[in-house]
């Protein structure tokens, strides 16, 4: 694994704030329920996992799923997952291990290098016929329209992919006011430091395809 290759993110060295991105994030849980409908029975993996928040909301008896994660901070082994240390770009699995695989806010997002060979890279390891599923903001939202720069995923890219999309409605919904500043200045900076509301609109997009290789 090259450390090069890892995307730097907060979450390792500020676990406090993250827990609130992970608790106000998609707050009615509805990406969670989208995740559970699609995914079937069998290995899954989780590309990019984080502290394990989704997997472990998704892991059941019949559906275990390995949580892939580069940065060592991140990685929660208090969760029952079965962790592996690895990037998107180099998946440390042989081919077709998995009956799925999924990835939320991690990695794939527009514009970054490496994109196509991390998709390459999940394709090998999921069976053919079994479901990929990339999960980011699909912006035209309020939350999104708090950043100066463009932070929404490129549908065009993913439907040339053969991916299939849906936009799921939610909302970033926080405690407070305080909670709400706190969170939004670390990503968007000080002016959205003095937002007055605690409930934002927010939609996620999910991209779907069946693997064929
Ligand atoms: C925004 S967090 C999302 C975490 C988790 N998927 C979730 O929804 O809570 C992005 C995660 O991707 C990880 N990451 C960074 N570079 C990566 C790479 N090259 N391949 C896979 N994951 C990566 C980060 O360490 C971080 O844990």
């Amino acid at each position: 694994m090259n450390k090069t290759d890892i995307i730097p993110f907060y979450g390792g060295t500020h676990p406090e704030l993250f827990e609130i991105e992970r608790r106000c994030m998609d707050r009615p849980g509805k990406v969670i329920d989208f995740l559970d409908q699609r995914l079937p029975n069998g290995k899954i993996i989780d590309i990019g996992a984080g502290n394990g928040y989704t997997a472990q909301l998704l892991i059941k008896e019949t559906r275990p799923i390995v949580a892939l994660e580069p940065d060592e901070m991140m990685i929660d082994s208090t969760k029952p997952l079965i962790w592996a240390k690895g990037t998107a770009q180099q998946v440390p699995f042989h081919a077709n291990t998995f009956e799925s695989a999924y990835a939320t806010w991690a990695f794939f997002f527009d514009g970054m290098p490496d994109v196509d060979k991390g998709l390459a890279e999940v394709e090998r390891v999921v069976k053919p016929g079994g479901e990929i599923i990339i999960v980011d903001n699909y912006g035209h939202d309020e939350f999104c329209a708090l950043s100066t720069r463009k932070i929404n995923s490129n549908v065009d890219y993913w439907t040339a992919k053969g991916f299939d999309y849906t936009v799921i409605d939610t909302v970033f919904a926080f405690d407070s006011v305080e909670e709400a500043r706190t969170l939004l200045s670390l990503y968007f900076g000080d002016e959205a430091g003095t937002v007055n509301q605690t409930v934002f609109d927010y939609k996620v997009v999910a991209y779907t395809k069946t693997n064929h290789k």
